[in-house]
């Protein structure tokens, strides 16, 4: 028996108060939920989100997103809203739909605006929500956002993306339905599911994991990564398995943090303009490799070499590697990373709050190198 590296004495918590449904044509339940005035928000392609869109009638206001979310994305929003006694937020999208739909949900009603100082928000109104109800329906396989108290905006004085967190913005509901996920482009099942996968593998080997986050990706993570080189093809066959491992995945982050690849994404993503789900997936294997030996990477490596077998002379995850290369995953060059600015980045990616739960405490120069063997 492979050892997964649960400490039964460490005290921990698990806080997931979102009424989760899970499966195939749970989305439909959504009617039974909403009360209105509601407003919608939905991607740009709206190629998933319309059939859900359908399902409610009476819409009062309709909010797209075009990318992920900023501050001024959210304050524009919230000026369209101006006037709507809103209660019910439905979130319908991947997850800058549902981060905007959360950080909407919490201060529609309120006058407030945002600023890029995030500490200026009310705390109070960061720990419970007036009134307005928050339902989300994911239609990517990655984030697992619908379970999660944080949203991710991009603050570009800052030249990085930061959270905000409270307990007001997880949602009430969250209807998981791998139907909604079923049409997604090749790209974003690829970068999405990515993104689960890191987030399983960080979870698990996360200084602050669990025995309850750890029970979720240990059972996850095979999933994960069997279900990804399914869907990747088209064979929709993979997607309740994808979605289940982005789900738990949300639960594991939320319960029990992440690590350096989230830390570095966070930063690159801000710096560059990338795709989430892209940059994940290019600083996994280096991330694995410099943490060898720490809680959990090994079990992990194991899971990754069982899936993708590792290529001649290869470590572990060399298979996996040379999997994410035929993919066409773009390096961190071909978003525009150079190598005379990965000191600054590293600096940046080793002080970002994901990276403070890294499987182990890891140098700057380290970082450095991640950010090299991704470049
Ligand atoms: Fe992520």
């Amino acid at each position: 028996m492979r050892r997964c590296g649960i400490d039964p004495v460490t005290p921990f918590a698990i806080d997931c108060p979102v009424q989760i449904a899970f499966g195939a044509g749970s989305a439909a339940a959504l009617p039974d939920f909403v009360q209105h005035p509601v407003i919608f928000v939905q991607g740009s392609s709206g190629a998933a989100s319309d059939p859900v869109l359908a399902m409610l009638g009476d819409v009062a206001q309709v909010i797209r997103c075009a990318g992920e979310p900023s501050v001024a994305s959210i304050n524009a929003a919230l000026d369209a809203l101006d006037g709507i006694a809103v209660q019910t937020v439905v979130a319908c999208g991947g997850g800058s739909v549902l981060d905007t739909g959360k950080v909407l949900a919490v201060l529609a009603g309120s006058g407030m605006r945002l600023t890029e100082d995030f500490g200026q928000i009310d705390p109070a109104l960061l720990e419970r929500r007036a009134n307005v109800r928050l339902i989300a329906l994911p239609t990517t396989a990655g984030t697992g956002a619908e379970v999660t108290k944080n949203a991710v905006l991009d603050v570009p004085s800052l030249g990085t993306k930061l959270s905000i967190r409270g307990r007001a913005l997880f949602p009430d509901h969250a209807l998981v339905d791998p139907d909604l996920m079923a049409g997604a482009p090749r790209s974003v099942a690829l970068h999405a599911g990515l993104d689960a996968v890191t987030q399983l593998i960080e979870a698990h080997t996360s200084v602050v994991a669990t025995p309850f986050t750890r029970a979720l990706t240990a059972q996850a993570l095979p999933e994960a990564l069997g279900a990804l080189r399914t869907v990747v093809t088209g064979d929709v066959a993979g997607w309740p398995a994808m979605a289940w491992a982005s789900l738990a995945s949300g639960v594991a982050l939320a319960n029990g943090g992440l690590g350096a690849a989230h830390g570095l994404a966070a930063v690159l993503g801000a710096r560059l303009g990338a795709p989430h789900g892209a940059l994940c997936g290019r600083l996994l294997v280096p991330v694995m490799r410099a943490n060898a030996g720490a809680r959990g990477v090994e079990h992990c490596a194991a899971e990754v070499a069982a899936v993708f077998a590792p290529v001649e002379n290869g470590d572990a995850l060399s298979g996996l590697a040379a999997w994410i290369d035929a993919q066409g995953l773009p390096r961190l060059a071909d978003f525009g990373a150079t190598g005379d600015g990965l000191p600054e980045l590293a600096r940046l990616g080793s002080v970002a709050s994901s990276s403070q739960k890294n499987a182990v405490p890891l140098s700057i120069e380290t970082y450095e190198a991640i950010l090299k063997a991704a470049l």
